[in-house]
């Protein structure tokens, strides 16, 4: 493209030039329309009034052949964004013609004049063909200025791009209007269908997903890998204005952009992954600034069969023990497709000499079959056993015993901090397992080794980080990101004037005010006394280091002394929920700042749970662990404890008073903690917040004390929900924020937890781009209320 001229044939402009052709003296003729009988052949093109995009025939990189396309006007990189005759090639321009017909098409002739390509719908009357300012080809009736109606368009027939205002999604009948899916290119010289596709769920759930022809490309997380909504993306929020529509008729996104000096577009890469791209003038390239998938682990069974990925090994794919790679050539150039087999065969009716195996600290592999009567250990090990096919079993994510029958797939090495770990217990002839044993010992040695000696160098790096800092300047003890300071005792012992301002306790810990000599203010929260290595509590921390969102609390460094462990955090000067909204002499939070802080508090915890690597269940959403700061900003203190206390933790928190009262009916019966129980939690969080009361807080005079209850009917039976808002308000509050807010928060106290929203539903609807019906009512209301009265509450 970059050779082609812009000036147009002496012969066209002869016959276009009645036809209502913008001149501007007597060299330059762009136009952005072509008018019945008119074609664009060779190097002719059209552009858009705002000369951005422009519409012809190109040649993509080395290929040799060409095609119509639409593409970046005005910057240096061959850039297109759209292509008709995808799959048709073209030998030669100059042959070939692009034609608006009398009867209103596009059609693409060859060489030979044999229609290779056509716009499908047609109208009578007289169609023009326009491009856009937008980089949209329509035709329509007539021009912009008249009433005029779309007959065709581009953006409903997109390729790899999607552009500012096009759409992913759209109708809900399949078979009436347009559903838009983004189909990578074969190759970066190859328009032509190739095996990604970027679409999205038609359940109304904002889910989106990558498919490798048809199947199931991009896995995230383990609810079911409908989590990742564009809009709960803080980064996404970059140069664009997301927005999510669900209705009954059509289910999409599109988006805007925010700076239209900026050029912005989304791609499906020809690499598998979903790239967000940005113009940038100075360097003059595409800056990818969001993907997914982002890493090789995130992607659908990376390592083949029987494989385990990785992400952060030297090589990121390894065979499971008492497996090899099917084709060790290839796996070791780093095609991992074919997998792994077993070293030797299992044979059935064989007792005695299988075994089991234990890998530890994994993802567990896709196709589970779930026994849901077994439910111990000791028992899916026999089930397995009896089951010749029966191949690998564990107790899965949901408490059941699974079982594998086919190979395993999509397994991942796990670090400590992930929620989805668990153990797996595979089938190996016995012979393979000593095999297996004995390699594992050798690389757990020589790792223990390297960890030893890594764990030297980190602490030394730490130490001297913490020491020059301190040398070089006290003005900045702040530490860069990623890296959590190392403190030393002494030093947070004369921060905290030996700990002497304390701003809460909790069943964790005490936490105590502190500042440091360069006069940042600091949270300095000291740990009760629990019975974790030093190493295992590193590796702890240090994951929550990583942690960054608006509407976190920032974990600044750590402190091991002795027993005693400390974290160091941000201080946020406005203290924390509680103490605003349920306290007297405090300012009284008006709605505005009330809604802020449930948005922002659900977004935080969106974050927290649908962060593809770490998914962390805080487990104890309260108003003390919602703090302030200076702007009454939210942020949520506390996350990742729960994997710090370990076994501990369930047993400290349903013990601890004041915090019963949030936990959700799975969590009090000792049942497995999914991100639906921080969503119940957030629920009672929201009552709270509506109704400037705790929810168990009982009120003379009213024989419906359990404010929950209360206000689940209230909702169900759409009652006046302003009547539920905190009487300090004095009703002054945008009534459909209050009523999108209380029906939210009935949704999330349901006692089952699959009907209760994700958290990034919850922000969704906060936000007001998603709607929410009201909340079921179960028979009769007075059997309902009973129902939401917690039994322990003793009522
Ligand atoms: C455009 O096409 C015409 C005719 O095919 C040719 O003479 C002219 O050199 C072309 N311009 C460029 C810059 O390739
Ligand atoms: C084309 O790019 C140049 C330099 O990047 C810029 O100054 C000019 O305004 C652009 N023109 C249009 C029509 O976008
Ligand atoms: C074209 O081929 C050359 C040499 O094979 C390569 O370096 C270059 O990157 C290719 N260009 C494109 C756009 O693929
Ligand atoms: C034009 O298209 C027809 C049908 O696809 C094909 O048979 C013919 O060879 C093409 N002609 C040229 C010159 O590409
Ligand atoms: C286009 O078609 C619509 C519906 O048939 C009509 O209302 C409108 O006037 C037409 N516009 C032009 C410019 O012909
Ligand atoms: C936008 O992205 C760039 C590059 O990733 C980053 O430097 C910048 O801080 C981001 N801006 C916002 C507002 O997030
Ligand atoms: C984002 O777009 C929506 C709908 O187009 C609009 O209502 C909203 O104000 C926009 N937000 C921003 C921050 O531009
Ligand atoms: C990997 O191997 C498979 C099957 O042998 C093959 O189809 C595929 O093209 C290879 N992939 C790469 C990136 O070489
Ligand atoms: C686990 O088992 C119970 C029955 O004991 C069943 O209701 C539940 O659906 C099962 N969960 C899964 C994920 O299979």
């Amino acid at each position: 493209m970059g050779n082609r001229t812009k000036l147009l044939l002496p012969l066209y402009v002869l016959i276009f030039h009645s036809l209502s052709f913008e001149t501007y003296g007597s060299i330059k003729m762009d136009t952005h329309t072509m008018y019945p009988g008119q074609s664009l052949s060779g190097n002719q093109t059209i552009s858009s009034s705002n000369g951005r995009f422009e519409l012809g025939f190109f040649k993509p990189g080395n290929s040799t052949a060409y095609y119509v396309g639409i593409w970046y006007k005005n910057i240096s990189a061959e850039t297109v964004v759209w292509v008709a005759n995808r799959d048709k090639p073209l030998l030669d321009p100059s042959g070939s013609k692009l034609e608006l017909t009398r009867k209103g098409s596009l059609v693409l002739y060859n060489q030979s004049e044999i229609p290779v390509w056509s716009s499908s719908n047609t109208m009578d009357g007289s169609i023009v063909a326009v491009l856009e300012d937008c980089g949209n080809l329509v035709l329509r009736n007539g021009s912009t200025s008249s009433p005029s109606v779309v007959v065709w368009e581009s953006f409903d027939h997109p390729t790899d791009t999607w552009l500012p205002g096009a759409r992913l999604g759209g109708s809900k009948m399949s078979k009436k209007g347009q559903r838009q899916r983004y189909v990578s290119w074969s190759s970066s010289d190859d328009p032509s269908p190739g095996p990604f596709s970027l679409g999205l769920e038609m359940d109304g759930t904002g889910t989106y997903h990558v498919l490798k022809n048809g199947h199931r490309h991009w896995t995230c997380g383990m609810w079911l890998e409908r989590i990742s909504s564009f809009s709960t993306e803080i980064v996404d929020r970059n140069y664009t204005n997301m927005t999510y529509v669900s209705n009954e008729e059509e289910t999409y996104y599109k988006y805007s952009v925010t700076d239209t000096s900026v050029l912005v577009r989304y791609k499906m890469d020809v690499s598998g992954k979903v790239q967000k791209l940005v113009w940038k003038d100075d360097s003059q390239i595409w800056e990818s600034i969001w993907e997914k998938p982002k890493e090789d682990c995130e992607i659908y069974g990376f390592c083949g069969a029987n494989g385990a990925c990785n992400q952060f090994g030297l090589h990121h794919c390894k065979c499971l023990g008492g497996f090899e790679p099917k084709i060790p050539g290839e796996w070791n150039t780093g095609n991992y497709t074919n997998g792994c087999r077993r070293r030797s065969q299992l044979q059935c009716n064989e007792d005695g000499k299988h075994s089991f195996q234990m890998i530890p600290n994994i993802r567990l592999p896709a196709n589970e079959v779930s026994l849901t009567n077994v439910k111990s250990l000791k028992e899916c090990k026999s089930a397995c056993l009896r089951d010749c096919s029966c191949i690998a079993y564990t107790i899965g994510y949901y408490g059941n015993c699974s079982v594998w029958r086919e190979d395993l797939l999509n397994i991942q090495y796990l670090s400590y901090g992930d929620i989805l770990r668990k153990d797996l217990y595979i089938r190996l002839p016995k012979a393979d397992l000593a095999a297996s044993r004995a390699k594992t010992r050798i690389r757990i040695e020589r790792f223990t080794i390297s960890a030893a000696a890594a764990t030297v160098i980190l602490i030394a790096i730490l130490i001297l980080l913490v020491s020059t800092r301190r040398m070089s300047s006290s003005s900045d003890a702040k530490p860069a990101d990623d890296v959590l300071v190392l403190f030393k005792f002494g030093d947070l012992r004369s921060a905290t004037k030996n700990f002497s301002e304390k701003l809460g306790e909790g069943g964790f810990g005490s936490v105590f005010k502190g500042t440091l000599p360069n006069s940042t203010a600091i949270a300095v929260k000291s740990l009760k006394c629990q019975d974790q290595e030093d190493k295992q509590f590193r590796t702890e921390v240090s994951t929550l280091g990583t942690i960054h969102h608006v509407n976190l609390v920032r974990l600044l460094g750590f402190c091991l002394k002795g027993m005693k462990r400390f974290l160091v955090y941000d201080y946020m000067p406005n203290g924390s929920l509680d103490s605003h909204l349920f306290y007297k002499d405090s300012k009284i939070l008006d709605w505005k700042t009330r809604h802020h802080i449930a948005k922002g508090v659900a977004r935080g915890l969106a974050y927290l749970h649908e962060n593809c690597r770490l998914c962390i269940i805080h487990c104890d959403i309260k108003p003390e662990n919602i703090l302030l700061d200076a702007d009454y900003n939210p942020l949520l203190s506390d996350f990742g404890l729960a994997k710090l206390f370990g076994r501990d933790f369930s047993r400290v928190l349903t013990s601890m008073k004041g915090t019963r009262g949030y936990l959700a009916p799975e969590m009090i019966s000792g049942e497995p903690i999914t991100p639906k129980s921080d969503v119940f939690s957030y629920g009672m969080l929201l009552l709270e917040i509506i109704s400037g009361r705790r929810n168990w807080e009982a009120r003379d005079n009213e024989n419906d004390n359990y404010f929950p209850a209360r206000a689940a009917i209230c909702v169900s039976n759409g009652g006046d929900v302003l009547s539920l808002l905190d009487p300090k308000l004095h009703g002054d509050a945008n009534a459909k924020e209050v009523i999108r807010a209380c029906r939210v928060a009935c949704w999330c106290i349901q006692d089952e937890e699959q009907h209760r929203p994700s958290m990034g539903q919850v922000v969704q609807i906060l936000e007001g781009v998603q709607e929410i019906n009201r909340p079921p009512i179960v028979g009769n209301a007075s059997e309902y209320y009973q129902s939401y009265i917690p039994h322990w509450l003793g009522k």
